[in-house]
């Protein structure tokens, strides 16, 4: 179902789209792929951008440009998004929870407590139930390539979230997913959802008390440490990327063009996944060392916040569908 007349629009114009973009040109000029994304360079996925354009345009030499727009320099993920679907730009890795509009189904990895760690999601993510996601927004010329990860969600706040009732009546940041705001009013705190670029300034001014959960590797490289007190490392989620691109543009390359990136993408997605729990151990240091606090759960606190979110999985469970939960779950036990 489409929750907003905005992509009911797209969908009707897509069909002229596909029509109105060019066929790309046979003179020498090389085709341009623009990247966006709004986390920094010294990120998974930041890292994943530079070494895709190192690669691609080492393997393709002139004939690709690759343009990457870090940090939000270009759109924030919700404008980019509309910009891939158009064709003004080619290529985003954003979360998956900023997916959940365009696919129902993608909302299944924002629930809670699902998935025991990263292993268990890239488990899933290799399923066929997994992989067919990559294909479940083409009829609004969103096409996935690959999954990236980052890795598990940690909360923080300037109160220490022990417990759920400690996060009774804060404002917490979400990103734009309906199940992850759910989340934080399940635990009677109240969700804000707002782009990436302008959490620290939301923190600093109280405009956020905290955030219900993003990796260590995101809040270092954007120093929430500075304006939280306390990171309560709750493993309640996963933030993954699906590196996606404009279908109808997709569809046009020069079927060589085409292969030598799906190639280059498979070697870049290997070496995200693999450094991406390195990058995020690091600045789980990082914020160990500076003023904030990291706080661990025993056993009983963390069952107390599982029970607390339960409530969620069911309330969503039709809409995402029981049978792919399940089979995200069946990935913690391979
Ligand atoms: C967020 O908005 O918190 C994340 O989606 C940012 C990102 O791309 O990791």
């Amino acid at each position: 179902m489409l929750k907003n007349t905005v992509f009911l629009l797209l969908a009707l114009t897509l069909p002229w789209l596909a029509q109105a973009q060019p066929q790309f040109a046979s003179d020498s000029s090389p085709i341009v792929i623009k990247f966006s994304h709004v986390v920094a360079n010294d990120t998974p996925k930041g890292q994943g951008a530079k070494l895709f354009k190192h690669l691609a345009e080492q393997r393709l030499g002139d004939r690709v440009r690759v343009e990457i727009y870090p940090s939000s320099s270009l759109y924030n993920d919700g404008i980019g998004l509309n910009a891939l679907i158009t064709g003004d730009i080619q290529l985003m890795a954003p979360s998956v929870a900023k997916l959940g509009e365009y696919s129902e189904a993608i909302q299944v990895f924002d629930l809670p407590f699902l998935f025991d760690d990263m292993n268990a999601v890239t488990r899933f993510q290799q399923s066929s139930a997994g992989q067919d996601l990559l294909v479940s927004m083409t009829n609004l010329n969103i096409l996935g390539l690959a999954y990236w990860h980052n890795g598990m969600r940690q909360m923080s706040a300037n109160r220490p979230l022990v417990t759920p009732g400690m996060a009774r009546g804060l404002k917490l940041r979400v990103e734009p997913s309906d199940v992850l705001s759910s989340e934080v009013t399940a635990v009677h705190a109240l969700p804000r959802k707002m782009s990436f670029s302008e959490v620290y300034q939301g923190m600093q001014t109280g405009v956020v008390d905290g955030q219900s959960g993003n990796t260590y590797s995101n809040m270092a490289t954007q120093n929430w440490q500075d304006v939280q007190r306390y990171v309560t490392e709750t493993n309640s989620g996963v933030v993954s990327y699906m590196l996606i691109t404009n279908a109808a543009f997709w569809r046009r390359l020069p079927a060589d063009i085409r292969t030598t990136l799906e190639d280059v993408i498979d070697e870049v997605s290997k070496q995200v996944n693999a450094d991406a729990r390195r990058l995020n151990e690091k600045a789980r240091q990082t914020i160990a060392d500076s003023d904030a606090e990291v706080l661990t759960l025993t056993p009983e606190q963390r069952a107390a916040w599982q029970a607390a979110e339960a409530p969620v999985l069911r309330a969503y469970r039709d809409q995402i569908g029981a049978d792919l939960i399940h089979t995200a779950q069946q990935a913690n036990h391979p």
